[in-house]
């Protein structure tokens, strides 16, 4: 399992332009796409955004590849298994917070589309806004079989094992602590040794980006330098090779005589890419006060509204708390944007139990939440030295819009349905 990698770049939000080609003579000089290839290939232009989308918003890449992506029967209705999809109606949206146990790891031979399940999302694919969230579970590498999306980008999180993505435009192998991102109908296959899981964020919105920095500066949070694009890599295989496709919120398969991971070159501004959290440089106070966690954004989907993000993905790194006179972990609140969090490894500082690795939980626009009993405690007990958080990395999608569940996730035995219970006890405060 080995990565290859593009130097790494600027790419998520604006747009450098690789061009890659794993043999020689793939990529055409001069044209994008020639009277006639000179190794008899085929020029695709895979449109990540509307022909007239502004430059500094435009993404595309050209692929070159043993056959048209055209060549290949009608899609059938693929099996839904437990992928739900926007707009989220199946089951009656909940006000409550909530919070699950780790997804299990499959008794059976699972893949990792198979191994798919939904726990809710907002918006609607058809009106390009909202989001899908998913965790999958899964033992098995997917064989002659690959996947895309239609209705939004991937944002992966692993959470459990060595993973390969096998893309189109090239490999990424990720582990724990790193994020891939997989552009709208970009086809990869998913390889793996032994158990994986982890957590996917659709994105039906605005493509994700790195966000503004404002007063911060030039630098900081995730830095250009440290994402990562595939280079061009290709297998010829003549045999049946399913391509399973989500659409219209449906899965739908089609068997392609060839294998799809056929592009011998590509060059644009539009691909997969890698990030590893622990390159990113946190920021914190070094005065006094809890900052909002928007300073930990790593990538956001803006909306049309400055400012309110279709969707923010927030990483919870290892760092230093220094903050004097100040309650360190989260305070209560009630946000407006709806968070739902994961958790990579590690512990994390606003709830001391229950918030397990490969668990998830979900605090719903306007419910309030914050510190757990025990946290809390700790807290304003603690003794205001500098303290190293280490061995933890927890992330949030936090949305514009509520998130609506899933009938699987609110039914599910993975519920915890005492979660309320972990603010109550709180003694009143003193005014007399
Ligand atoms: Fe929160």
């Amino acid at each position: 399992m080995t990565t290859r990698a593009n130097a790494p770049g600027y790419l998520p939000g604006f747009g450098n332009h690789f061009s890659t080609e794993a043999v020689e003579g793939a990529l055409p000089e001069g044209r994008n796409s020639p009277q006639r290839h000179r190794l008899g290939l085929y020029a695709e232009q895979l449109s990540g955004t509307a022909f007239t989308a502004p430059r500094s918003e435009n993404r595309r890449s050209w692929l070159y590849r043993l056959r048209p992506s055209a060549q290949h029967p009608a899609y059938q209705p693929f099996a839904q298994g437990k992928v739900r999809s926007g707009p989220f109606v199946d089951a009656p949206p909940s006000p409550n917070r909530m919070r699950w146990d780790p997804l299990p790891m499959p008794s059976e031979p699972t893949d990792w589309v198979e191994g798919l399940v939904t726990y809710g999302g907002n918006g609607d694919p058809d009106a390009a806004g909202g989001i899908g969230i998913h965790l999958y579970a899964a033992n098995r590498s997917m064989i002659d079989r690959v996947f895309y999306c239609a209705d939004g980008e991937l944002l992966i999180v692993p959470q459990a094992g060595q993973q390969v993505f096998v893309t189109e435009m090239g490999r990424l192998d990720a582990r724990p602590g790193e994020i891939v991102v997989i552009p709208r109908g970009v086809r990869f296959r998913v390889e793996c040794e032994g158990e994986i899981r982890g957590y996917v964020c659709e994105n039906y919105g605005a493509i994700f980006r790195i966000p503004d920095l404002g007063p911060i500066g030039a630098n900081g949070l995730a830095n250009p330098r440290d994402f990562e694009t595939p280079t061009a890599w290709f297998e010829d295989l003549d045999r049946p090779t399913e391509c399973v496709q989500k659409f219209g919120g449906r899965l739908w398969t089609t068997t392609f005589a060839h294998s799809p991971l056929d592009v011998v070159g590509w060059h644009g501004n539009l691909a997969p890419y890698r990030y590893d959290t622990a390159k990113f440089n946190t920021m914190g106070t070094v005065s006094f006060d809890h900052p909002d966690p928007s300073i930990f954004t790593v990538l956001t989907s803006p909306s049309e509204t400055a400012g309110t993000a279709n969707c923010d993905f927030v990483i919870f790194p290892p760092r230093w708390m220094v903050a004097e006179d100040t309650f360190r972990p989260p305070w209560f609140h009630r946000n407006v944007m709806s968070e739902f969090m994961g958790l990579v490894f590690g512990e994390y500082d606003a709830k001391e139990g229950g918030f397990a690795p490969g668990g998830a939980s979900l605090h719903n626009c306007m419910s309030g939440h914050g510190p757990d009993q025990a946290s809390y405690d700790k807290a304003v007990k603690a003794d205001l030295k500098p303290v190293k958080i280490e061995n933890t990395l927890a992330f949030m999608f936090e949305s514009r819009m509520p998130i609506r569940t899933t009938e699987w996730a609110q039914t599910s035995p993975t519920m915890q349905l005492d979660y309320d219970d972990v603010w109550t006890g709180f003694e009143k405060g003193r005014i007399g």
